[in-house]
């Protein structure tokens, strides 16, 4: 058995380079406002520094960085994006990681966009943050291949302090939508929506509805009522940013399952049939050797 263990390590070796280049990055847009950019363990404009383990990195969970290049993804993601504010942790380690989880081999891209305090009006097309999110989107596609996967959005809060803003947020959020579609020549992006555990104002039902019923094919929602708030009552602690994260995945995998990215998903089984080739190799090695 003892001659067995340098190819034993060989093997390991082997099966844990990963990412394997063979699959093409899945990349996914996070934007929205505070709680897309991620406060959890922020209080009074501190971060308290702690990650969950849903939220570690992962040499395969990669992020656009402000200079549009890629790099290891690790909390805060939106540090240098939101940079007026403090972040703490949002829900796309716990997002990515939680895919990974689901056996995936290749490279995960996400692309924070994210900017607390903003209304959905600041994002229509045309304006610096669209178009940010645009250029970042085509940036992430650029450097190193891949394709957009989804786009994860979690923003309304701003818009349920009048009740006009917050009527009018679902033709926003169509439009938005519409017209990032056509932009990114992706007629059948996914969006994950979340829909809103708080907000500034007193419409925040009406955004929830318009959130849940938004009659546009490979639109989802997961709802985030009822979860834990940090002491401001609008921002979503760490353990609560974990279970949105969990959410999106669950939603992101059940689409991809049925719909859209059958070949990426042939891919992650191609490379689970690799990882099982090399130990059935590496068993049949021993073998010989004994
Ligand atoms: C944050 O600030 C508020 C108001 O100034 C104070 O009551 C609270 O104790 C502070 N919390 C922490 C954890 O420092
Ligand atoms: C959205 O926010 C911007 C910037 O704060 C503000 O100028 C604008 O009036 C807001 N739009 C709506 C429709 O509330
Ligand atoms: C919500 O409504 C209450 C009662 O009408 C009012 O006092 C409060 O200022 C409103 N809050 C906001 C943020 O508009």
């Amino acid at each position: 058995m003892l001659r067995c263990l340098p190819l034993f390590a060989f093997f390991i070796a082997l099966s844990a380079s990963q990412p394997d280049p063979r699959s093409p990055k899945l990349i996914f847009i996070l934007a929205g406002q505070s709680n897309m950019a991620g406060r959890g363990g922020v209080v009074n404009g501190t971060w308290d520094h702690i990650i969950p383990p849903e939220c570690s990195p992962d040499p395969s969970i990669l992020r656009l960085n402000a200079h549009l290049r890629w790099e290891p993804a690790h909390e805060p993601l939106h540090a240098d994006i939101d940079v007026l504010k403090t972040c703490g942790v949002g829900p796309g380690m716990a997002f990515a990681n939680a895919i990974r989880s689901a056996g995936c081999k290749g490279e995960i891209g996400l692309v924070p966009c994210a900017i607390g305090g903003t209304n959905i009006s600041e994002w229509e097309k045309g304006t610096g943050l669209y178009e940010r999110m645009l250029r970042r989107t085509r940036a992430a596609v650029e450097e190193g291949g891949g394709s957009v996967a989804a786009l994860l959005w979690y923003q309304g809060e701003s818009d349920a302090k009048e009740r006009a803003e917050a009527e009018a947020y679902a033709g926003r959020m169509v439009r938005m939508v519409r017209d990032l579609r056509a932009d990114l020549a992706a007629p059948h992006l996914l969006v994950i929506q979340v829909a809103l555990a708080s907000s500034e104002g007193n419409f925040t039902e009406i955004v929830r509805e318009a959130q849940k019923g938004i009659k546009l094919p490979n639109v989802v929602c997961v709802d985030a009522k009822g979860l834990a708030l940090e002491e401001d009552n609008l921002h979503l602690t760490t353990q609560s940013q974990v279970h949105v994260g969990k959410m999106l995945a669950a939603a992101y995998l059940r689409h991809a399952k049925s719909h859209l990215q059958r070949s990426l998903f042939e891919n992650c089984q191609a490379s689970m049939e690799y990882n099982l080739f090399l130990i059935l190799l590496l068993k049949i090695s021993c073998l010989l050797i004994l």
